[in-house]
């Protein structure tokens, strides 16, 4: 049942404040303010040296976003790979550490696949997981779940969301666990994760203006997405979202690799999303910014109102959100990253719920 909305994937997108809600209440207790791990996990984050995260796709991007989160808040080393590379690399793993696996479905062949080398090599292995029905939810030792409830549309939205939402506070969790978070600070972030229903909502707002930009968007040939450190990742995933379903050539960068090489394809035709909340490395992206204005590119910026003051140069047009805490920041944005792929989409006229050539479960190598 779409409700009221045109697709599932925008009943999806306008889901999110409520089913992360919903995710959150099952990591935090919101009356403590304290995290909570499950009673029964079969390791301790204290005595992991490495973790080790795969995944594919939109599920892979979350993983990446939380290698920021993990190393920051727990000090925890993590690597994380593409499951259908990692699990032809034979990577040498250490038995007793800990691997994690991010799966919507939890029916991905290649994940599923890398989970099965990562429990032979002897390592606990644990899945952030949708349907907790599913093979990776039966075989991990340890499930964290998702609440996202059934997602229909092919594109991952409110599932991208969920398992950022749960990602952020195991993260969070293992911080003060090995004790590299004080309670002051795992105050701090679990209040800042209480708030991402409320940031959401806000950024739902900028629906109508999304609407108009997509209108332009629905005529180019490609488009760039830029970020830095958890805006990096979301910039993959902006970028996935855009091709998915309307068919557009984009590609996601990390905004530092611009001069190593696709600065050579902005021109006056070539519009560039940046993703960039004025967070420390602000100051960063907008000598980016800078480059891509001197060559004529059409900047398109997602930032907060102290970002929009600061740019130094002229976007073509700015989606302004709330100033955030910036651990929840990459949620919040998702929100018009997927907006934009979805007017897009809509514009063009293309199956939205049902893109061309994919399928919701990748069950084949
Ligand atoms: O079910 P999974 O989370 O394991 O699926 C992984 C990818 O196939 C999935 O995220 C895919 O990239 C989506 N279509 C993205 O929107």
């Amino acid at each position: 049942d779409k409700g009221n909305h045109r697709h599932f994937m925008a009943k999806e997108i306008h889901e999110q404040p409520e089913v992360v809600s919903h995710t959150l209440s099952r990591y935090v207790d919101f009356t403590t303010g304290r995290t909570r791990l499950p009673d029964d996990l079969p390791f301790d984050f204290r005595g992991v040296r490495r973790l080790v995260i795969s995944a594919c796709g939109t599920a892979y991007y979350a993983g990446l976003t939380a290698k920021y989160w993990f190393e920051r808040f727990a000090r925890l080393p993590v690597d994380i790979d593409i499951a259908s590379e990692f699990r032809y690399r034979e990577a040498p793993l250490d038995p007793g550490d800990v691997s994690l696996f991010v799966s919507q479905s939890g029916e991905t062949a290649d994940t599923l696949a890398a989970l099965r080398y990562c429990k032979g090599a002897g390592q606990k292995v644990a899945a952030v997981v949708n349907v907790q029905e599913s093979t990776i939810a039966r075989e991990a030792d340890a499930v964290f779940p998702t609440l996202a409830g059934p997602e229909i549309g092919v594109a991952s939205t409110k599932a991208f969301t969920c398992q950022l939402t749960a990602l952020a506070a195991i993260a969070v969790a293992a911080g003060r666990v090995r004790g590299e978070l004080s309670e002051a600070d795992e105050e701090r972030l679990v209040t800042a994760l209480m708030e991402i229903p409320r940031y959401m909502a806000e950024a739902l707002k900028r629906e109508p203006q999304i609407e108009k930009l997509a209108k332009t968007l629905s005529k180019v040939e490609h488009v760039l997405y830029l970020g830095r450190g958890t805006s990096f990742p979301l910039a993959l995933e902006g970028a996935l979202k855009l091709k998915e379903i309307s068919y557009i050539h984009a590609e996601g960068y990390a905004a530092g690799e611009l001069k190593h090489g696709p600065i050579a394809l902005i021109d006056e035709t070539m519009p560039v999303i940046v993703i960039a909340p004025h967070d420390r490395i602000f100051e960063k992206t907008v000598s980016n910014m800078q480059e891509v204005a001197a060559r004529g590119g059409r900047i398109i910026l997602i930032t907060d109102p102290k970002g929009a003051e600061a740019t130094g140069v002229e976007p073509f047009e700015t989606i302004v959100l709330p100033e955030m805490p910036a651990t929840i920041a990459p949620l919040v944005y998702a929100i018009p990253i997927q907006l934009l792929a979805y007017h897009t989409a809509v514009s063009i006229g293309t199956d939205v719920d049902q893109p061309r050539n994919l399928a919701k479960s990748v069950t084949v190598e």
